[in-house]
C-alpha cells in the first residue's frame, strides 16, 4: 500500500528519498512526506515536510521552502487507512518532543487501546492526527526517554503492536542511523558502498544499488552508512538473505511512453518470452527451477485450490481450465479474501496455488498461512523476488515480467498465465496424464505467443479508434465463454479501475438468465469469440452475439483471423491470431488492456495512479 524509503550515507538524503518516493508512488498517492535529521553545528533536530495529494505537491513545498542539508532521512507516500488523506495525517509523524520521526505502512490493530493509554498518561502527549502511526511515534519517544537507543526502542514498541506494519524511524539524537521493523508488511534493505537504503521494494533504491537484503518476519533492522544489523523483536541477532536484483533502472522508467501501463502493455511479448526461458531440459522435458516439491509429492495431489485476488484471480480461473483438461485433477478457484473464512476442506493431498504479482497481498498471504496450518503444500506464482508470499510458500514459480509499476496489472497477468500453463503441463508430465509429444506441442504453441502478441499490438489502430468513439459511454459489457470468460472479467475490471465506468463481465451462456435485461440500444458489448476449432463453443457464442445485437447492442467482437462467420454480427471487429482455445487469453486480453488504457487516457484520468487504488494491497 504505502511506499517507504530510508537512507543513510554521504549524499543529500532529500534527493535520494524523494527519488525513491517517485519510484514507489504507485504504491499509494494520497499524500507524501519526508523527515531529515539535521545537524546544524551540534544542534541536531528533525526537519519535516509533508503534503496531501501526489508527490508533486510535496516537491513544490520543498522547492518553495527548502529543507536543510542532511545525509539521513526517511520518506513516505501514503494510501490512507486511518484518517483522511490530509496534511496532518500525512507521514512522517513526530513524537511529542519532536525527537522521533516515523513512517508506517500497514495497520496497527490495537491502536485505539494504545492511544487511550497514551492519552490517559499525560496531556503533553496529545495526538494531533487521526492515524494509528502517530501512536507508535509517541511510544517510540517514550521508550527513548528511558535511555535506550532507537534500535532497542523499536524492539520494545513492536512487542506492543498488533497487526501488520512496516515502521521506519529516525532519532534526532542519533543522525547516524535509521531503524526499521516489519511484520506482515514489505521492507527490503539496499546495500550500498558507504551508504545504505530501506525501501518497501527495490524500486526505492535501484538507481543506486542492485544488492538487496531480504528481511524475515518480526525483525528490526538498523542501517548506518556502513553497517546493517538485524535482530528479532527481542533483540536476538538475525541474518537477512542477500540477493542481486536482476533488473535495472531502465525497467523502472517509462522509456518514452506517457504511462507505465502503456509501456508495460507493449513489453508483454518480451515478458512472456522471458517467463518461458530455460524451462526445458536438453531432452525436451519441462523443468521448473524453483519447484521445491518432489515428483512424488506432486503425484500424491488429488485436489488443487487456487487462491488469488483481482486480476491474479482471473489468471487462476484460466488455470483451472488448463489443469483440469491436461491433468484431470479437480481444481477450485477461490478469492483469497474469502478462503479461510469458509473453513475449506484441506489436507496434505491438496495443493494450494497462490497467485500474486506483488507477493505482498495480505488477503493471499493470510490464506496461505491458513492452508499451511491444515498441512497443505503451497506453491506460489509470483513476480517479486524477495517478497513475503514466495518466502512463506513451499514452492514457487517466478514469473519474469520485470517490475510492474502501473497500478492496473497487464504484463503481470500475462506472465501469470504462462506460469499457470507451465505448472499444468509440468503436472501432466509428472502424473503422466499427457504424452510427451503433446506437452512439447503446447510448449511450442506457447513459444509462438510473443510473436502473436506483437501482431495484436501492431494492429492497435482499431482499438485506439474504438476508444475515441466510446468516450462518454457510461456502461460497457464483456462476454466470454470457457477460457474467454475470465478474459471478459479482466476486460471489465480494467475499465472499472481506469475509466471509472460501469463495466461487467459475463459468461455468455448466463446472459439469457438475467443480464440480457441490461441490453439497450447502443450499449457497447465486447464479445471474446472462441476459436473455430471449438465449434460448439464458437457457435454458442455466435448465438449470444446475435441475441444482444437483436436488442440494439453495439457488438465489438474479438475473433480469430479468418473467422468469417462472425463478420455480419460485429459492429467492430478486432482480429486475434489463431491459437488454441486454452491459450487464447494470452492474446485476447491485450486489446482489452489497451482499450482501457486509451479510453482512460482520453477521459483525462491518471492511468498509472487511478483514484482510490494502490498497487499492492498489504492490508486485509
Ligand atoms: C489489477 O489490475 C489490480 N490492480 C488488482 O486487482 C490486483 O491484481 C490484485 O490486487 C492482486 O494483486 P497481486 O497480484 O499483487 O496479489
Amino acid at each position: 500500500m504505502c511506499g517507504i524509503v530510508g537512507y543513510v550515507g554521504t549524499r543529500q538524503a532529500q534527493d535520494v528519498v524523494v527519488d525513491g518516493l517517485r519510484r514507489l508512488e504507485y504504491r499509494g498517492y494520497d499524500s507524501a512526506g519526508i523527515a531529515l535529521v539535521v545537524d546544524g553545528d551540534g544542534d541536531v533536530r528533525i526537519a519535516v515536510a509533508k503534503k496531501a495529494g501526489k508527490l508533486a505537491n510535496l516537491e513544490k513545498v520543498i522547492a518553495d521552502t527548502p529543507l536543510p542539508a542532511s545525509t539521513t532521512g526517511i520518506g513516505h507516500t501514503r494510501w490512507a487507512t486511518h484518517g483522511a488523506p490530509n496534511d496532518v495525517n500525512a507521514h512522517p509523524h513526530l513524537g511529542f518532543g519532536r525527537r522521533v520521526a516515523l513512517v508506517h505502512n500497514g495497520i496497527i490493530e490495537n491502536f485505539a487501546e494504545l492511544r487511550e493509554r497514551i492519552e490517559a498518561d499525560s496531556e503533553q502527549l496529545g495526538l494531533v492526527s487521526e492515524t494509528d502511526t502517530e501512536v507508535a511515534a509517541q511510544l517510540l519517544e517514550l521508550q527513548l526517554a528511558s535511555d535506550v537507543d532507537l534500535t532497542e526502542a523499536m524492539q520494545r514498541v513492536c512487542g506492543q503492536l498488533d497487526g501488520a506494519f512496516t515502521l521506519v524511524a529516525v532519532d534526532a539524537h542519533d543522525p547516524t542511523r535509521v531503524v526499521a521493523a516489519r511484520r506482515n508488511s514489505p521492507l527490503v534493505v539496499g546495500i550500498g558502498d558507504g551508504e545504505n537504503f530501506l525501501g518497501s521494494d527495490v524500486a526505492a533504491f535501484i538507481e543506486h544499488t542492485r544488492e538487496a537484503l531480504e528481511l524475515g518476519q518480526d525483525q528490526v533492522v538498523t542501517i548506518t552508512a556502513d553497517s546493517v544489523s538485524i535482530t528479532d523483536f527481542h533483540g536476538v541477532p538475525q541474518e537477512g538473505r542477500r540477493y542481486h536484483v536482476d533488473w535495472d533502472l531502465s525497467a523502472a522508467e517509462k522509456e518514452g511512453h506517457d504511462w507505465f501501463m502503456r509501456k508495460e502493455i507493449y513489453e508483454q511479448p518480451r515478458a512472456v518470452a522471458d517467463s518461458l526461458l530455460g524451462r526445458r531440459t536438453a531432452e525436451g522435458l519441462l523443468h521448473l527451477d524453483e519447484m521445491r516439491l518432489s515428483d512424488q509429492e506432486l503425484r500424491d495431489i488429488d485436489k488443487i485450490i487456487i487462491i488469488a485476488c483481482g486480476t491474479s484471480f482471473y489468471a487462476g480461473m484460466v488455470a483451472k481450465y488448463a489443469i483440469e483438461h491436461w491433468c484431470r485433477v479437480p481444481v477450485e478457484v477461490e478469492l483469497a479474501s474469502e478462503f479461510r473464512y469458509r473453513d475449506p476442506i484441506l489436507d496434505y493431498s491438496t495443493l494450494v496455488v497462490a497467485i500474486s504479482q506483488s507477493g505482498e497481498t495480505a488477503d493471499t498471504l493470510q490464506a496461505i498461512r491458513h492452508a499451511r496450518t491444515q498441512r497443505s503444500k503451497v506453491l506460489a506464482i509470483c513476480n517479486t523476488n524477495g517478497s513475503t508470499i514466495p518466502r512463506e510458500s513451499d514452492a514457487v514459480i517466478y514469473t519474469h515480467a520485470g517490475p510492474e509499476i502501473g497500478v492496473a496489472s497487464t504484463k503481470g497477468f500475462l506472465t501469470q498465465l504462462v506460469a499457470c500453463y507451465l505448472l499444468a503441463l509440468y503436472l501432466a508430465q509428472v502424473k503422466g496424464t499427457r504424452f510427451g509429444d503433446e506437452i512439447t506441442q503446447v510448449v511450442h504453441e506457447l513459444e509462438a505467443i510473443p510473436g502473436h502478441i506483437e501482431s495484436v499490438l501492431a494492429d492497435d489502430a482499431v482499438v485506439l479508434e474504438l476508444a475515441q468513439s466510446l468516450v462518454g459511454a457510461t456502461s460497457v459489457l464483456f462476454l466470454g465463454r470457457h477460457a474467454g470468460y475470465p478474459v471478459a472479467l479482466e476486460g471489465a475490471l480494467k475499465l472499472k479501475e481506469l475509466a471509472y465506468l460501469h463495466a461487467e463481465g459475463f459468461a455468455a451462456g448466463e446472459l439469457k438468465h438475467g443480464p440480457i435485461a441490461l441490453i439497450e440500444s447502443g450499449l457497447p458489448v465486447f464479445c471474446v469469440v472462441p476459436p473455430r476449432g471449438r465449434d460448439q463453443l464458437h457457435d454458442k457464442m455466435l448465438s449470444g452475439i446475435q441475441e444482444v445485437r437483436a436488442r440494439g447492442a453495439r457488438t465489438i467482437c474479438l475473433a480469430e483471423e479468418g473467422d468469417d462467420k462472425i463478420t455480419p454480427y460485429a459492429d467492430v471487429l478486432i482480429r486475434l491470431p489463431a491459437v488454441p482455445v486454452l491459450l487464447q487469453p494470452l492474446v485476447a486480453v491485450v486489446p482489452l488492456q489497451l482499450f482501457a488504457c486509451e479510453l482512460a487516457s482520453l477521459m483525462g484520468h491518471d492511468v498509472d495512479q487511478p483514484r482510490n487504488l494502490a498497487k499492492s494491497v498489504t492490508v486485509e
